[in-house]
Order: C-alpha cells, then sequence, then structure tokens
C-alpha cells in the first residue's frame, strides 16, 4: 500500500522542485511537449514500492552490503535471459547516461573523435564532449546513418573512439534502421576495426505490432558492439538503473575500474529490487500496460497534428519511443519564430537545433509528457499558433 501523500498528481513535481527534490517541472499552465519524459501518473509508484521490501526480505544483510562490482547476478541472469546473451556479458550500470561516461573513459583518450549521426540525442553528444571527445557527423535517411556516410566518416586515418548510434525507435527523429542496414553498419564498423556504442534507451516501447529488428549487439554476437539499456523509459528516471551488453573481456575491464572495486555495484539495492519485478511477469505486465498508454498518446498527437497542421508541416508516425519528429518544408519559417509563437499559445516543444548541425526546420514533440486530452490541446494551439503566424507574414 503506498501512503496517501505520495499519491501522483502532475502538481507532486511542482511541489518537489520548489523542495529542491527533482531536477526539472513544466512551467506552470504550459503543455510542456518538450521534454522526452513519463508523465507522473505513467510512473510505477504502486509497483515499486513493495520492491525494496521484498528484496531485503530475500537477501537480508546482503542487499545493503557493496554489490558484486559487474552488478547482482540475480538482475544480470534476467537481463541475459531476455536479452539472449550471457550474464557474463551484461554490466549493470546507474544508467545509460552513466554507461557513455565510463565508456568514454574506458574507450576514448581527450581529442580522439567519436561518430555520432548528424542529428542525435543532445545529452549524450554532451556527455561525448565532456570527455574532451569531438564529434564528427554523418548523414542519415529514414533508417538513420548511411552505410557509405559511415565507411567515408572511418577512412580519414585519424583515432576514432567509437561510433554511437541509436537504430531504434530513434531521439529525436523516431527512425529505426532496417535489419539489412544494421548488418550493412556492423560490416562498415568492422572493416575498420571500430566499436558501436548502441544506445537502446526505447526498444521496449515499440507501439505497433512489428517488432524492430535485433539489436545491433544481438546480429553482431556483441562482438565489436557494446548496448546501453535504461529501466528510465520503462519505469522512471529516479531509479538510476541500467545496463550494458558487451563482450566479457570488456565487461570485465570495465567492473575492475577503481569506482567499482572501491565502491561495488553502482545501483545495488535497487538491483535487486528491480529483478523482483522483472522475476515474476510484473515487469511485462507494466510494458503492455504502458505500451498501450504511449500509444493513446501517439495516436492522439499524430491525429491531431494531421486534422490541424497544413501542409508546410510534415512528419511521420514514430513506430515506438517517445516523440514526433516535425519538419518544416517553406524555407523561410524559423526555428526561433516558430518556437516563440509556441509559447505564446501556451506550448513548449524541442528546437530540432538541440539535435546537431540540423539541415532545414525541425522539432520535436514528446507524447510521453502529458495525457491525450493536453496532447489534443497542445496540437490545436500549435496548429492555430502556427496558421496565424503564416497569414500574418
Ligand atoms: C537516446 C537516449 N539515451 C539515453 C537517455 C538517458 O538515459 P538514462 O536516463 O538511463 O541515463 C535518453 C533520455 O532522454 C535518451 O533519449
Amino acid at each position: 500500500m503506498v501512503p496517501p501523500d505520495s499519491a501522483v498528481s502532475p502538481l507532486s513535481h511542482a511541489r518537489w522542485w520548489r523542495a529542491g527534490v527533482v531536477q526539472a517541472v513544466s512551467p506552470p499552465g504550459v503543455l510542456d511537449l518538450g521534454p522526452g519524459y513519463l508523465e507522473p501518473s505513467l510512473l510505477p509508484v504502486d509497483e515499486v514500492y513493495p520492491l525494496y521490501a521484498e528484496a531485503l526480505a530475500e537477501y537480508g544483510p546482503a542487499a545493503l552490503t557493496y554489490g558484486a562490482n559487474a552488478g547482482a547476478q540475480p538482475l544480470r541472469a534476467l537481463l541475459a535471459a531476455r536479452h539472449g546473451c550471457a550474464p557474463e556479458e551484461i554490466m549493470v550500470t546507474a544508467g545509460t547516461s552513466q554507461a557513455l561516461t565510463l565508456l568514454c573513459t574506458v574507450l576514448g583518450r581527450p581529442g580522439q573523435a567519436v561518430v555520432v549521426e548528424r542529428t542525435c540525442y543532445d545529452l549524450g553528444r554532451r556527455i561525448m564532449t565532456d570527455h574532451g571527445l569531438h564529434l564528427r557527423e554523418v548523414d542519415a535517411d529514414g533508417e538513420g546513418v548511411r552505410p557509405e556516410a559511415l565507411d567515408r566518416a572511418l577512412s580519414h586515418g585519424d583515432d576514432v573512439a567509437f561510433v554511437y548510434l541509436t537504430p531504434t525507435f530513434h531521439n529525436p527523429t523516431g527512425t529505426v534502421a532496417g535489419e539489412s542496414r544494421r548488418l550493412e553498419l556492423l560490416a562498415v564498423a568492422a572493416r575498420h576495426g571500430v566499436r558501436i556504442v548502441e544506445d537502446d534507451a526505447y526498444t521496449e516501447l515499440g507501439l505497433d505490432r512489428t517488432a524492430p529488428p535485433p539489436s545491433l549487439a544481438a546480429l553482431a554476437g556483441r562482438r565489436g558492439v557494446i548496448r546501453l539499456g535504461s529501466f528510465a523509459k520503462t519505469l522512471g528516471p529516479g531509479l538510476r538503473l541500467g545496463w550494458l551488453e558487451a563482450d566479457p573481456d570488456l565487461v570485465e575491464t570495465m567492473t575492475d575500474r577503481g569506482q567499482l572495486v572501491s565502491g561495488g555495484a553502482l545501483n545495488h539495492l535497487t538491483s535487486l529490487a528491480v529483478a523482483m519485478l522483472m522475476g515474476d511477469g510484473r515487469y511485462d505486465r507494466r510494458l503492455s500496460w504502458l505500451r498501450a498508454q504511449l500509444r493513446l498518446r501517439r495516436d492522439t498527437l499524430v491525429a491531431a497534428l494531421r486534422a490541424g497542421m497544413g501542409e508546410s508541416v510534415t512528419f511521420d508516425c514514430p513506430a515506438g519511443g517517445f516523440f514526433v519528429w516535425l519538419t518544416f518544408e517553406h524555407p523561410r519559417r524559423s526555428e526561433s519564430s516558430l518556437l516563440a509563437s509556441a509559447g505564446r499559445a501556451g506550448v513548449a516543444v524541442a528546437p530540432g537545433s538541440r539535435f546537431g548541425s540540423v539541415a532545414g526546420t525541425h522539432l520535436r514533440l514528446a507524447y510521453s509528457l502529458n495525457s491525450p486530452d493536453g496532447l489534443a490541446a497542445a496540437a490545436a494551439r500549435l496548429a492555430a499558433a502556427w496558421r496565424n503566424e503564416e497569414t500574418l507574414r
């Protein structure tokens, strides 16, 4: 039973933001389609609440000691079974951001390049540049990075730390690389002897009948590919729990770092708690429910955009993840004026330029942080604001 004062309401975030508990909150009165967060009512407070008690009952003081460096075996075993690899190929992390940080220090040296898609996860870019790595952007199409572009980027003859890709439900574009595209990208990277880091934060959130193709890591048997997984988008980012899949030698190298030898697993009790959820079907039931909720939100937003927007805006309906990527066909529609008129209409959206040196004008809309009614209202406001702007021009 969850105590009554932890009941979830959108306002609970504002209160806890003022109290210095949460990182960010939407401005009051604004329909916020900016960040890729789950709406508070989609965060599983009731499901997570008993898990810590269950883990403590099962493991006693072992749940409060330093955990095994690579992460608690029960969670590693469950993740391995789910993703078709061996437990030795799994390392528990404190989420994708921490895993990427670790990889930048283990695989990279300041001054080296990371090859990235021209448009990709803004904070992933930031983590890599924070480590003195510079980003070499390559062109993409409707399936993500183009193999010829990757080949060219790897042919400079200089030092590349790794290639960073998001082939499934890409942030921000929502694209999915098909299996043959994946095989081509793997072949190019293997030919150049460069590792791929596959950021797979959204894979479990497919919203259509067709499942996405196997991960790059699965296709490569984890040779030359490190896949990053996270519970941030399926359960909640506050758990700070994720994992990476890599060949066992690399897992061993990474778990032999001073930080882990000194401090043990990065998130021991939470790993044991989440293993309770995954071990008996509750996680899968949660995912089915969450997918249905996200599908409803995606369909509502897409339908409202289609009904309200003129032909000057194009977008594909994403097959999964959190985002719709808008493209403005009219060359004179600037990102700043679109953002400003959205803001005046009480809607926040993410500027496309945040995600790299994007050609043309784009905005990203997240359907994860609002109710279906909120999304329909936001789309209507955007359509009116942008139509108005067009007629004023
Ligand atoms: C592509 C991608 N990778 C990683 C993350 C962050 O993951 P985590 O919360 O596990 O650090 C996000 C969150 O927005 C994301 O969109």
